[in-house]
């Protein structure tokens, strides 16, 4: 530690400041009154506070609950029952990975963040924007607690990231080829993130929940299935661990969706009806990114891109770690997709094409600039 060469003095005698000071110099407290005031003539006098006439404003604050069943889903997720601190990362030993299995396996990471680690974001800002509008209490609280398990998500990331390239997933110099390619590969999904947090930003402020929560529903499929596929297929202890309680997670805020929904679709005008219509698309396209194949329609790729995502998918089965292949990811986002259009026709909401998966619908335009659905 180093010295301090000029070291104040401990005082050992009150300066002149703390000499006592005599009653009289003591001015008497503004608020000291002779009588207790009377609470009448306090009421009578009393002035209308100014309205809070913003739009967006937090204040003023009520706690009504109109969705029981989003409270008693709040309440038992209160504790999510794991930590990404607590899961058995002693076991993961990069040394037992070639570099390139390395690099494959942090590069599926770097692909499921663009997803998965957006999430505390994106949600803090739906929780804010709860508030802002004064959604009933059961609907923040609900943000709050996906957001929450968001952070988890994120942490499981960044810390399989770090464990097989330390200060990835673009902070290290890849030394194989392959690995040079997922860093370009990771570059280009970043840029395809920031394009979707920019869009999304504008996009949660634009929409009623009803349509915000449509398109959370269709994320939380995605995640839902994905993560399941996920922790069946990897063998990797750690990983296989993560992704169940993920899962579990994921699992939840679904139900979350489907509470809420289940209350609000029957009362959507049919104007609202097409624009989940359209969102859904929109959500399908995105998503696709991670489910399936990422479509041109929103995402920005070189033609690099898929060749060699493919090389480090092939690479990250060849250790364990279970990315389906694509026929089986295809067959599993449409079992999802289609598992979603059921719940959704009864309530007169059509279901959009999606010829990439064999899907009939409704044809839709696609907004790159208001995509909103997220894991
Ligand atoms: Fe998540
Ligand atoms: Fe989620």
């Amino acid at each position: 530690m180093p010295v301090q060469k000029h070291a104040p003095k401990h005082k050992t005698t009150a300066g002149p400041a703390e000499e006592p000071i005599s009653e009289s110099k003591i001015l008497p407290p503004p608020t000291r009154a002779d009588r207790m005031p009377d609470p009448e003539k306090l009421l009578l006098d009393a002035e209308n506070a100014p309205a809070i006439a913003d739009r967006l404003n937090i204040f003023p604050f009520d706690w009504r609950v109109e969705t029981p069943r989003l409270m008693e889903i709040y309440e038992n997720s209160r504790d999510p029952g794991w930590s990404p601190s607590r899961l058995p990362w002693d076991t993961l030993d990069p040394e037992q990975f070639t570099l390139d299995q390395r690099y494959a396996i942090a590069y599926w990471w770097a692909l499921l963040s663009v997803f998965d680690a957006s999430g505390p974001a994106v949600f803090a800002r739906a929780m804010i924007h709860a508030y802002e509008v004064h959604e009933e209490d059961a609907i923040r609280k609900c943000f709050f607690s996906v957001t929450r398990d968001e952070m988890n998500h994120e942490e499981v990331c960044g810390r399989a990231i770090n464990k097989l390239t330390p200060n990835g997933p673009l902070g290290y110099e890849p030394q194989t080829i392959l690995g040079k390619l997922a860093r370009n590969n990771v570059e280009w999904l970043y840029h395809n993130g920031a394009r979707y947090w920019r869009g999304y930003k504008h996009a949660v402020e634009h929409y009623p929940m009803p349509i915000l929560f449509s398109s959370f529903l269709f994320g939380e499929v995605a995640s839902s299935t994905l993560f399941h596929s996920m922790y069946e297929s990897t063998e990797i202890p750690v990983f296989k661990e993560a992704f169940r309680n993920i899962g579990r997670d994921e699992g939840r805020h679904l139900s979350f969706c489907l509470a809420l929904l289940k209350e609000i679709l029957p009362r959507l005008s049919e104007q609202d009806k097409m624009v989940i219509t359209k969102q859904f698309r929109a959500g399908f396209v995105f998503l696709s990114g991670i489910l399936y194949e990422p479509p041109a329609e929103f995402w920005h790729l070189p033609d690099t891109f898929l060749p060699a995502q493919r090389l480090l998918e092939e690479k990250a089965r060849e250790a364990g770690f279970g990315i389906l292949t694509l026929e089986k990811r295809r067959e599993n986002w449409r079992t999802a997709v289609v598992r979603l259009k059921t719940v959704v026709e009864p309530y007169g909401i059509k279901f959009p094409a999606l010829p990439e998966i064999d899907v009939d619908g409704e044809s839709v335009a696609f907004d790159a600039d208001k995509i909103v659905p997220i894991f």
